[in-house]
């Protein structure tokens, strides 16, 4: 089977941003809270003249001029977002187009396509499917390129409105890749009709159940890991001797970031869930100072959970001290902390925010020294909705080729600080967007939207700024 898997990304953040600091002081907030508690310091905000499928087209066009692509190479151009433009138009049309401004009028014509949705997870489906469309050997030598690209946008005075953020990933997938190469045959998904977030037709900012989709994201990912596991020693990926638990054979973990401290909490659960039946939990629970609660129903469904108001208490209480353990921080700082960085100074971005983490960790594990050659990276990617991706990926020993230029700083240029007064206008969408608060330069930028005939209502234009 072809070895497929990612080659190459890059990266498109709006250059303004919000700081905490000033945040909390509006909102009445101990900004230790949003520093620690949530884990943020800047969340990116889109100017009045960006929208998702400006970032995609900016973030897919460095990846091509960085590769030295031409639209012949590509087979496939794919955008998953769940912050769509229109209900019938996919969003990767929007972004053809654009890319066509600089290589040319139908230079994509032989391409395809789709925009996907599924809350966060979607770019996970996306990035799979085009992996087997490679594989199947559909693609004719051409290779896919996979945009994940989203504003996260809350209602002002929410307990979302500090998990905001915005930006791009595209990634380039291919055979035999330079950066890293995915684990076949063990992605594995769970999927639920669930309401713990969502945003109807016609609203602009979800609408969120805030405790019930943290849990529910544990206990999904948990899930799409059981399924994993079970793929993972079937196929012979993994082979596990006596007291082990197959997170010992991930190196590091990528998964989906709301706000840094879900990461955080993520790979605690997972954590207790892998461990808990090995020898060296009675060393983590002689750490931990108390038993590991247990929940009065043991069929553990979420809504049992969250109705036992005595087992939530306890659990918090034994999960803060989990995450306290030698046992945690050694793992924590080791295969996750790198890949949280980004998260911190840009924010959620949906879709893109688990591929902005795989981003994060190569480059800072880079810049710490750290040999990344044959380290399989385990992903847990979530969509609210609700459903879990799953999967798994090694990277290659040709990683370096790709990681060593990567700067976060430099890639997302000098920042511009909103005011909270500057921040509230563009969140109410009261400046046009030929009232930009930046300079574009070298990007897409949204120009028109709607024409003088009702034939053209909706009609977006787009225009490069060289
Ligand atoms: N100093 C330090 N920490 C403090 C503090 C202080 N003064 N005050 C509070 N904290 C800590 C709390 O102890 C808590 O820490 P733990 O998580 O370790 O317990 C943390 O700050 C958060 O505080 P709260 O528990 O009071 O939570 P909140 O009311 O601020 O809400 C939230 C947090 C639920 C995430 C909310 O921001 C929200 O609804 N966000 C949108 C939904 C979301 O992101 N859900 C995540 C899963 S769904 C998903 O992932 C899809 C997606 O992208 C949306």
């Amino acid at each position: 089977m072809a070895v497929v898997g990612i080659d190459d990304l890059a990266i498109y953040v709006p250059r303004l941003y919000i700081d905490y600091k000033d945040f909390a002081e509006a909102r009445g907030i101990d900004p230790q809270k949003l520093e620690y508690g949530i884990g943020i310091k800047k969340m990116a905000i889109a100017d009045t003249n960006q929208d998702p499928a400006c970032m995609a087209a900016n973030a897919c066009l460095k990846l091509m001029q960085k590769n030295h692509l031409h639209p012949q190479d590509i087979g496939r151009l794919y955008v998953a977002t769940e912050s769509a433009l229109d209900e019938s138009k996919a969003l990767n049309s929007f972004v053809i187009g654009m890319l066509e401004q600089v290589y040319g009028e139908g230079t994509f014509e032989h391409a395809g396509g789709i925009e996907c949705k599924f809350a966060c997870v979607s770019g996970s489906y996306a990035l799979h499917d085009n992996a087997n469309w490679i594989r199947a050997e559909e693609n004719n030598d051409k290779a896919a390129i996979v945009i994940v690209s989203d504003i996260a946008k809350y209602d002002i005075g929410s307990a979302g409105e500090y998990t905001q953020g915005a930006g791009s990933v595209a990634l380039l997938i291919k055979e035999n890749p330079r950066l890293m190469a995915f684990d076949p045959k063990v992605a594995s998904t769970v999927i639920k009709n669930e309401y713990d977030f969502y945003r109807p037709f016609g609203k602009e900012t979800p609408l969120v159940n805030g405790g019930y989709s943290n849990l529910l994201y544990l206990i999904q990912v948990r899930k799409a890991f059981d399924a994993y596991k079970e793929k993972a020693l079937k196929t012979g990926l993994i082979k596990l001797k006596e007291g082990e638990a197959i997170t010992d054979y991930i190196d590091l973990f990528s998964v989906h970031l709301p706000y840094r401290r879900m990461g955080e909490k993520a790979l605690a659960y997972l954590l207790r869930h892998e461990w808990r039946h090995l020898p060296r939990w009675q060393h983590v629970i002689k750490e931990v100072g108390m038993d590991e609660p247990t929940p009065k129903d043991p069929r553990g469904t979420i809504e049992s959970i969250l109705a036992d108001t005595q087992f939530m208490k306890a659990d918090e209480q034994f999960r803060r001290g989990f995450m306290q353990t030698s046992f945690y921080n050694e793992v924590y700082e080791r295969k996750m902390a790198s890949s949280l960085e980004a998260s911190t100074v840009i924010g959620n971005l949906y879709t893109a925010s688990m591929y902005m983490g795989l981003r994060s960790l190569l480059e800072f594990e880079y810049k710490k020294g750290t040999d990344l050659t044959n380290k399989r990276i385990g992903f847990g990617s979530y969509g609210s909705g609700s459903s879990a991706m799953v999967f798994s990926g090694l990277i290659q020993p040709t990683y370096k080729d790709v990681v060593k230029d990567m700067d976060l700083d430099l890639e997302i240029g000098p920042r511009v600080k909103l005011s909270i007064e500057e921040y509230e206008r563009l969140h109410r969408n009261e400046r046009g967007f030929s009232d930009a608060v930046t300079n574009a330069q070298r990007e897409f930028v949204l120009v028109k939207v709607g024409g003088s005939t009702a034939d053209k209502a909706g009609f977006r234009q787009y225009s490069y700024v060289s």
